[in-house]
């Protein structure tokens, strides 16, 4: 069946240390667990997506190394299609993940072949994105390659999804206002509002604000739809004109409970099983869509790791109901 989600994204190879708090400068510590396995943001999400049930194809770039080797076999085993671009002279990307008690984690990577994905590599694989319904980008890959795929996704009227993450220090307007909804964790968010609305706020205030003071917050990005991801505190839903369904044209959902060891990828979770639902519940409102994603990014953080970690939707439903 044609893949009716596709990712185009970063693969990295991750390697995560847990540690009881993260070192202090010249501090070496003992970890207490280690766990090496396949991530990075776009392959993270495109198994999400997967993993909701919904044919999901994922565009990206590996060296020619033994990492790349891992990534090919994990897709191959999860039956997702992918179309790599392998590079000999990159090589696959890594990661250096800190996880702490409270499952907070810091990231260093070496962006690798995610950097040098060609956009004619990426238009090459046109076919992919006639027979899609919805496009999911973020922005660990080179911008023209990703500017290739939103143009395309445009030109095929798909619904176009941007993770803005990490925030790329060369996003420009268009590539932002291309996208139909965006899905920025607080940090991010405030990233936005300083380059695209002149407007400067403290990531770490924002969960607290009023509902009212969010949606005008995120309206000055001039993005249909913007999904702020909240972390412990859950996430917030502002529309444009098109409420694609809501009622509201803002709310707010909580977090569901559960015993968080490792949160790297849960806005992974979120952002794919986000677009999964949407295309699972299209005739429902959006928010049927949000309570999934939000749903999954929480079972998430029980697993250790990244595209291990994300549930299925039997797993999601199985815990929560539907
Ligand atoms: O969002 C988590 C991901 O960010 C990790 O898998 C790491 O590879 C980085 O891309």
């Amino acid at each position: 069946m044609a893949a009716q989600v596709l990712v185009v994204g970063s693969y990295v190879q991750d390697q995560a240390w847990f540690v009881e708090r993260f070192p202090r400068p010249g501090e070496t510590l003992r970890a207490n667990r280690y766990n090496t396995g396949p991530g990075g943001k776009g392959f993270n999400q495109a198994i999400a997506c997967a993993r909701q049930g919904v044919p999901t194809a994922f565009i990206g770039a590996i060296g020619n190394d033994t990492f790349g080797g891992f990534a090919e076999k994990f897709a191959r085993d999860e039956k997702m299609p992918c179309r790599w671009q392998i590079r000999n002279d990159q090589p696959t990307a890594t990661s250096s993940i800190t996880i702490n008690a409270a499952a907070e984690n810091q990231i260093a990577m070496i962006f690798g072949a995610n950097e040098h994905l060609d956009a004619d590599f990426v238009r090459a694989q046109d076919d992919l994105f006639a027979a899609a319904k919805a496009l999911l980008l973020q922005l660990e890959n080179n911008l023209d390659a990703l500017a290739a795929a939103l143009e395309l996704g445009r030109r095929h009227r798909l619904v176009c999804v941007l993770n803005p993450a990490p925030v790329h220090a060369q996003l420009d307007s268009a590539m932002l206002h291309a996208a139909d909804i965006i899905t920025p964790n607080e940090t991010e968010f405030s990233l936005l509002l300083e380059r695209f609305a002149a407007t400067q706020v403290d990531p770490a205030t924002l969960a607290q604000r009023d509902d009212a003071e969010l949606h005008a917050l995120a309206r000055k990005l001039g993005v249909a739809t913007v999904v702020i991801t909240l972390g412990s505190r859950g996430c917030f839903v502002s529309h444009g004109d098109d409420r694609r369904s809501d009622t509201d044209a803002h709310y707010r959902l909580a977090p569901e409970k559960v015993k968080a060891i490792d949160t790297t990828g849960a806005g992974d979770a979120f952002s794919g099983a986000l677009v999964a639902a949407m295309v699972l519940f299209h005739n429902a409102p959006f928010r049927r869509a949000v309570t999934h994603a939000n749903r999954a990014a929480a079972i998430s953080t029980e697993i250790v790791g990244t595209a291990p970690a994300m549930p299925t939707f039997d797993a999601v439903v199985a815990r929560f109901g539907r």
